[in-house]
């Protein structure tokens, strides 16, 4: 028997009265896995993440996680999950430790070495009032308080969002430790270097429907991205025609511009036969990689 996801939902709907939530929302995560959730502003990604945890309740369909109703039994569902919400609201007046140990005996007892060690690995100051806090601080005690459980799933809304790299670093790296210990992990992110880092799957949601999920490595090989070499002297614009996923190559003096779908490979090679000052290579941005897929139009 296939072993059972840790999510899994069917014709998740929401609706706000007159306003969309999301749709028919139907996908499976399974353990071990870092699942992506991206879409842009206003897809749908945080009312999913609410309708898992339970905090709002479905107009129709429905979610489980480890096999349990989120609905029925969201309790035990509770237990088992890590959560960070989007928009993150802590008691402003604590301090960060207080309300650590707060949480943690809510959840029946936290392994109090565990915050520590989670606090210095993000360099989080614990003793400080809350309110006190820059909002990236505040994101770390979100974190914190996620994390502390060691739970088998986290459900992450927009983790590293307003946190600087070293700390994003940090973070992707607490993640797929997680991972290695079996645990699961469904995040929901704008940042795309992020999401090709860490999942291993990633769904698109787009105007509150799941418009695909795709392995990340496929996802990659479709993205696009704008190339700039620069060379040492002017170089023939033939040495770059027809190479395999090369687009719209122009040649200005010493400078060429291209677009490549997935692998650099074939220009690479071509710009080595000539001397080369610099390489840019400009990521695509998520709408870049939508336009990619769908042309600007419907799902396929
Ligand atoms: N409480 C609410 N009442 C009415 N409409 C809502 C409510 N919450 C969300 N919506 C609407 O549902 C849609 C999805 O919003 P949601 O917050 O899930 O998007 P998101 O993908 O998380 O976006 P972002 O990337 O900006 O965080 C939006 O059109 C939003 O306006
Ligand atoms: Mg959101």
């Amino acid at each position: 028997m296939a072993e059972q996801p840790v999510i899994q939902t069917r014709q998740l709907t929401k609706s706000y009265g007159r306003h969309r939530g999301i749709e028919d929302v139907t996908f499976d995560v399974t353990r071990g896995e870092v699942f992506g959730f991206l879409g842009p502003n206003g897809a749908g990604k945080t009312t999913t993440i609410r309708l898992l945890m339970d905090l709002i309740r479905p107009t129709a369909g429905a979610a489980w996680i480890f096999g349990l109703d989120v609905r029925a039994q969201g309790l035990e569902v509770r237990r088992r999950v890590g959560y960070l919400p989007g928009e993150l609201r802590l008691y402003e007046g604590m301090r960060s430790e207080d309300l650590l140990r707060y949480l943690g005996h809510l959840r029946g007892g936290v392994g109090w070495a565990e915050v520590k060690r989670l606090a210095d690995r993000l360099g989080a100051d614990l003793d400080r009032r809350i309110g006190e806090l820059s909002s990236g601080n505040k994101q770390k005690v979100g974190l914190i308080q996620a994390l502390m459980h060691r739970p088998d799933l986290l459900i992450l809304d927009e983790p590293t969002a307003g946190l600087d790299p070293l700390i994003q670093h940090e973070i992707h790296a607490l993640l797929s430790e997680a991972v290695a210990d079996g645990r699961s992990v469904f995040l929901s992110s704008h940042i795309l270097p992020e999401v090709e880092a860490l999942c291993h799957r990633v769904g698109i949601i787009r105007e509150g429907r799941l418009v695909a999920v795709e392995e990340i490595d496929a996802l990659k090989a479709r993205a696009l991205r704008r190339l700039e070499i620069q060379f040492a002297t002017a170089v023939p614009p033939a040495a770059f025609a027809n190479l395999a996923g090369v687009q719209d190559v122009s040649t200005q003096d010493s400078v060429v511009r291209c677009t490549v779908v997935g692998s650099l490979d074939a220009v690479i090679k071509a710009a080595a036969r000539f001397e080369v000052v610099n390489v840019v290579s400009h990521e695509p941005g998520l709408e870049e990689i939508f336009l990619a897929y769908y042309g600007g139009t419907d799902a396929p």
